[in-house]
């Protein structure tokens, strides 16, 4: 038998999510970020999946582009960070790329470039979170320098929000006031939400969308939230119990002794680690569903394999399902005792777990 790690993606999940973006403003289109191998997930099997219903997809890179272009998704592509090098442009070019820019220096190298067909552009504005993008105060001026150049079909202008997952805050409010000041006398369709942006910011729901973690079913929020709770997880991480023991009160489990049992205890051995991309820092207590049953880690994450805490499941044995996180745990709440969040869960994942798409 096959090693039992596996990752089960849902693509009706992922229709799902994509739908309830969609249904927060009805008349505006959504890009699915399938950046990073779709958080994961596998881009070019969501990517087909959902390539009849979406918009369009972002990626980080040509690379993320290009593989999707080789599979034969024909359907906009946004290249969220725009071009690495000038020599991008021509392929960027011949694929009808979208393609973010987010500063003047990229301005002046599409201006000096040599191709034919007008690329789309998203120009991008630092509204606040100062990690890319335009300058509000130099936003104008590049917006009228792109639309002069000939090597430029349309614009879109756009902005990313650093702290829309917390929705009490005010930073959001402040970045869309930079934002429509300094684009007010422009003529141009816009963009500002990320998943965050979507399910709780009314103001950022703009002409295009960018929902990216929730199309995976986990939410951006650490407290529940009516239009997240509607999320249905993508992704199911699942393994099998490999081995059992029964040890005694004071023998310890795992490297470095990091967890002694108080009581009578039985173990489980479960083929998944950290070389799959489970975390290594998940804390003792951390939750698991075993044939359906709560558990919890017990003990510490080792490369192939951890260990989980059995006594209260006395019909699990060699052969149980394990659930890491998915239909029945969140990733999300996995990841809170992980000290990280779902993203990093999901794009942890590693070749070596087997990948089923239902
Ligand atoms: C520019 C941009 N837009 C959208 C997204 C999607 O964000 P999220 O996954 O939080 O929805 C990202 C992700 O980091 C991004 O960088």
């Amino acid at each position: 038998m096959a090693r039992p790690a596996t990752a089960t993606i849902n693509f009706d999940a992922i229709l799902h999510n994509y739908r309830l973006a969609k249904s927060v403003t009805p008349d505006q289109r959504a890009l699915a970020i399938i950046k990073a191998n779709a958080y994961g997930h596998g881009a070019v099997e969501v990517a087909n999946a959902i390539a009849d219903e979406v918009d369009g997809f972002g990626v980080a890179c040509i690379e993320e582009a290009t593989e999707l272009r080789e599979a034969g998704i024909t359907k906009p592509i946004l290249l969220l960070e725009g071009f690495f090098s000038a020599d991008e442009l021509k392929y960027i070019s011949e694929q009808s790329l979208w393609c973010a820019i987010h500063s003047l220096e990229q301005i002046d190298a599409i201006a000096n470039a040599d191709f034919t067909k007008p690329i789309n552009i998203w120009l991008k504005m630092d509204s606040g979170m100062h990690r890319l993008g335009v300058q509000p105060a130099d936003f104008q001026q590049a917006f009228d320098k792109l639309k002069a150049l000939p090597q430029v079909a349309d614009i879109v202008l756009m902005s990313h929000l650093s702290s829309a997952d917390e929705p009490e805050l005010s930073v959001t409010a402040e970045q869309i006031r930079v934002f429509d000041t300094a684009t007010k006398a422009l003529d141009a369709e816009i963009s500002l939400a990320n998943s965050a942006g979507t399910l709780a910011h009314t103001d950022a729901r703009r002409d295009w969308l960018r929902p990216g973690i929730m199309l995976y079913g986990a939410t951006p929020f650490a407290q529940s939230q009516a239009l997240a709770d509607q999320l249905k997880p993508a992704m199911t991480l699942s393994s099998e119990v490999i081995a059992v023991r029964d040890l005694t009160p004071g023998e310890a489990v795992g490297y470095s002794c990091t967890w002694r049992c108080e009581r009578p205890t039985r173990v489980g051995t479960v083929a998944m680690g950290y070389a799959d991309g489970y975390p290594r820092h998940a804390k003792n207590g951390t939750p698991v569903i075993v044939d359906g049953q709560p558990s919890k880690i017990i003990g510490r994450v080792s490369m192939d394999m951890l260990t989980v805490d059995l006594t209260d499941i006395p019909d699990a044995n060699v052969g149980s399902y394990v659930e890491l996180w998915g239909e029945n745990l969140a990733a999300s709440e996995v990841a809170t005792y992980c000290d990280t969040i779902p993203y990093t869960l999901f794009t942890g994942i590693t070749r070596r777990v087997h990948k089923k798409y239902i």
